[in-house]
């Protein structure tokens, strides 16, 4: 267990943010900076009053100068966390991402903070054409601006190991669904059934197939898997079976306890839901298993838990 720590989280009033305070406030010293661009307060208003906030931007350099307490390990989740985003606003992932993380990279040089826990993505592989994808799979030809800043976010992070041997756990995610959740596809089939409990509009074909993962073991394996790595490591986190968006569609419905729902595709790009969209990702998580870490809840589990915790919360 993580204990008497000094610990910054960026990102820390976001849906993974506010879990992993959540889970750390108690034993450790916890500093969360966020701009609540996607962000809301009463995520952590449970806790609020046992973490230290600050209102930040990390795009700012002034954010971090003006930080004046030290820290032993950083967790770094602030991005523009919005992939379909990419093909109309091509400055965010940039801007935010690739220019904000050097900017924490840099703090954490001058202020001699030698660890890190990095969020990067599934969206780093591409479409991948080994699946379940291994995390020495390449060439990464990302289809998204998003994979391509969080690419070069990680070649950044180990270049900065190598330099100034700020020590990183990158963690590449498949979808995390749970409570304070903001988007992704639970939350779109939610929205769009509050409006029309008859007709619910699937982007795509509906067959294009992800692996989920509750939050819980998101934020279990992470700092399961951050206590064992003595020598810095890039570690796929995910389930070993996928789900459908029709499926997810069905359990969305059954959560809400509609029943006569008619599923209208748009078709989408090549049945994608959106350009840049992965139609089949799954990640190898052979090496999430070598360092002990087993989940609670395989893909279709995290999936029916997370729709109950985003339902309850979005009544
Ligand atoms: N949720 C997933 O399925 C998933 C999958 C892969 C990777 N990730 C990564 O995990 C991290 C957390 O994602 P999340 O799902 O909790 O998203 P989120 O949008 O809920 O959290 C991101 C947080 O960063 C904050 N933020 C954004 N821009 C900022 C800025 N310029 N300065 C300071 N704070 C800023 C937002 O206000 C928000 O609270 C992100 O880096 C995301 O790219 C998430």
């Amino acid at each position: 267990m993580i204990k008497n720590r000094k610990i910054l989280i960026t990102g820390g009033a976001g849906f993974i943010g506010s879990n992993m305070a959540e889970s750390l406030y108690r034993n450790n010293d916890v500093t969360l900076l966020d701009n609540l661009s996607g962000g809301n307060l009463e995520n952590i208003s449970s806790f609020s009053d046992k973490v230290k906030f600050i209102n930040g931007d990390i795009r700012n350099k002034d954010t971090f100068e003006k930080i004046r307490e030290d820290f032993d390990l950083v967790i770094h989740l602030a991005a523009n966390s919005d992939v379909r985003a990419g093909s109309t606003d091509t400055k965010s992932d940039m801007e935010i991402n690739v220019l904000g993380t050097h900017n924490l990279l840099e703090f954490m040089r001058k202020r001699d903070v030698k660890h890190l826990m990095f969020s990067s993505t599934s969206t780093v592989y591409g479409e991948a054409d080994v699946i379940p994808t291994p995390e020495n799979y390449g060439p990464c030809l990302t289809i998204s601006l998003y994979g391509a800043s969080k690419l070069a976010n990680e070649g950044f992070i180990w270049s900065y190991y190598h330099y100034y041997g700020i020590r990183p756990t990158i963690y590449r995610f498949a979808n995390i669904v749970g409570r304070n959740s903001t988007h992704g596809v639970i939350h779109d089939f939610i929205i769009k059934l509050k409006k029309d409990p008859r007709e619910l509009e699937i982007l795509g074909d509906g067959r294009q197939e992800k692996s989920y993962m509750h939050i819980d073991d998101c934020v279990g394996a992470m700092l399961h898997i951050y206590e064992k790595d003595t020598k810095g490591d890039v570690v796929n986190l995910g389930n070993d079976e996928r789900t459908s968006v029709t499926r997810i569609a069905e359990i969305v419905r059954d959560a809400m306890k509609l029943n006569d729902v008619r599923f209208h595709y748009t078709g989408g790009i090549d049945g994608r839901g959106w350009a840049g969209d992965i139609k089949i990702a799954q990640l190898s998580i052979e090496k999430m298993k070598q360092y002990g870490w087993k989940n609670r809840y395989n893909s279709e589990e995290s999936v029916v838990k997370a729709t109950d915790e985003i339902v309850r919360q979005m009544k």
